[in-house]
């Protein structure tokens, strides 16, 4: 018979990507995945680290599944939880002692062990499980083959993380760089193309510091991989995310005009927009550089779209720092963002400084950065009102009848169509724009 999984996750692509190798391997053991947490005979919490709200909410969401827990024992049924992920590799021992109805609490190294915490879960009942090793055998070496759960899949080809940015809990949950061999990658994208994936994520915490040897042994970085994965039939789009600015060379540039397969998109962090805090944050460069990689990739790649991220309110940020931040975004314009308020992490140096920001300077910065840069998304989105572009049809849209695709700049596009035609890439005519979505009509 076969045994319900259902998997919760929060956090980036890389913890979308480790659930989803979760659901591969829980497979292996006859578990197949189901939407209601009612259905389930284990449920995988698979949470994240990086800002204090996104710990605080895995706890009070975790508490709705205790009363679930306690039914089924009552009727002499069991629910397995599992907690895996950043929050669990930073604070395993606290975690446990608040969540004491969990049974197994694994970290991002350790999930490929789960077959065996689960073994050792049916042996010594009650006995709780904590793994937040790293250990020396790589986690990717020991997972079965990756299986394509839709046309868009994501491939993890680097992780954790040696840069250390002052406010960053990355580099201490997902340990040190590492990345994964060419032809590793290779082969697991192959596997992914053969089950159905078109559009391919390569996802890192650091993604343009992948380094290896290419198939022909010479060394190899970023955009000669990117080049190999274009090589693969059935692979119809690449992106990458995330880099970071000084780990950007021209040969990644020029992949960007060279390989049709690589999607004029880049999703690439700038934080700040003062020297100042950018040094403080111990990123590796200024704002000028930033601008001279996006005016080369834009000499390139005219119809690149960028995206970035931004934090408002880290210590020491004054109303001039922020000001730069904001003739940045006037600048460059983006065509998407996220944007936060800076969040004290325990054990990071940031946590440390002094003259912190106060909590209502933070939201009001944020708030008038947010303004500039939706109104950016909006004209940015607007600029495509009439005309033509290619979507590659992902899922069902909410709307009943619907479809959601992405454009090559990674636009969300709504259309009327019948699911037959789910997982092609058609023509379409953007009839209505917003900040965040695009109607279209087939053409
Ligand atoms: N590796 C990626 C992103 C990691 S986390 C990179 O280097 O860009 C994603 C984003 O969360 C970061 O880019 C940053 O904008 C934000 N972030 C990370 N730590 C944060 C903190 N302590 N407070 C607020 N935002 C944070
Ligand atoms: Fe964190 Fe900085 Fe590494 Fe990104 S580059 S994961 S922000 S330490
Ligand atoms: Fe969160 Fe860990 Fe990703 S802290 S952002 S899930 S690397």
């Amino acid at each position: 018979m076969t045994k319900k999984l259902f998997v919760k996750t929060f956090g980036c692509q890389m913890n979308v990507y480790d659930s989803a190798r979760m659901v591969d391997l829980m497979r292996t053991l006859g578990f197949e995945e189901t939407n209601s947490p009612e259905d389930a005979d284990m449920i995988i919490f698979n949470t994240c680290h990086i800002r204090e709200k996104a710990s605080e909410k895995i706890f009070s969401e975790l508490g709705r599944f205790r009363p679930l827990k306690e039914e089924r024992r009552k009727q002499g049924r069991d629910l397995i939880l599992v907690v895996a992920g950043c929050v669990v590799q930073a604070e395993s021992e606290e975690f446990m002692n608040r969540a004491k109805f969990v049974d197994i609490a694994l970290g991002p190294q350790t999930y490929h062990r789960l077959p065996e915490m689960l073994c050792r879960l049916e042996q010594k009942r009650k006995q709780r499980i904590i793994d937040v090793e790293f250990p020396a055998v790589a986690k990717f070496d020991s997972l079965p083959q990756a299986c394509s759960n839709g046309v868009s899949s994501f491939l993890a080809i680097q992780e954790g993380c040696d840069r250390f940015c002052s406010y960053c809990v990355v580099p201490y949950t997902r340990g040190a760089e590492y990345s994964r061999s060419l032809k590793e990658i290779v082969a697991e994208a192959r596997q992914l193309a053969e089950t159905g994936t078109k559009d391919l994520m390569l996802l890192g915490q650091n993604v343009n510091a992948w380094h290896g040897e290419g198939l022909d042994g010479k060394p190899s970085d970023l955009s000669r991989l990117v080049a190999a994965v274009a090589e693969i039939d059935g692979i119809e789009r690449i992106r990458y995310v995330t880099s970071y600015p000084s780990d950007f060379t021209d040969d990644m540039i020029a992949m960007h005009r060279d390989i049709p397969k690589v999607m004029p998109y880049l999703h690439l962090p700038i934080q700040s927009g003062s020297d100042r805090i950018l040094k403080k944050m111990n990123r590796r460069y200024t704002r000028a550089e930033y601008e001279e990689i996006v005016a080369k990739l834009r000499a390139a790649r005219p119809d690149i779209a960028l995206s970035s991220d931004f934090i408002v309110g880290f210590p020491e940020e004054t109303d001039e720092d922020f000001e730069q931040t904001m003739d940045l975004v006037r600048r460059v314009t983006f065509a998407q963002s996220y944007s936060f308020k800076y969040s004290a992490r325990p054990g990071t140096p940031a946590a440390a400084m002094k003259n912190q920001v106060p909590e209502d300077v933070k939201t009001e910065r944020l708030e008038r950065l947010q303004a500039l840069l939706i109104e950016q998304h909006a004209a940015y989105n607007a600029a495509f009102l009439g005309k033509e572009t290619e979507i590659l049809l992902e899922e069902n849209a909410k709307k009943e009848g619907f479809l959601l695709g992405h454009t090559p700049q990674m636009q969300n596009v709504i259309i009327k169509a019948p699911e037959s035609v789910l997982g092609q890439i058609i023509r379409v005519r953007i009839i209505k724009t917003a900040a965040t979505t695009l109607d279209g009509e087939l053409v």
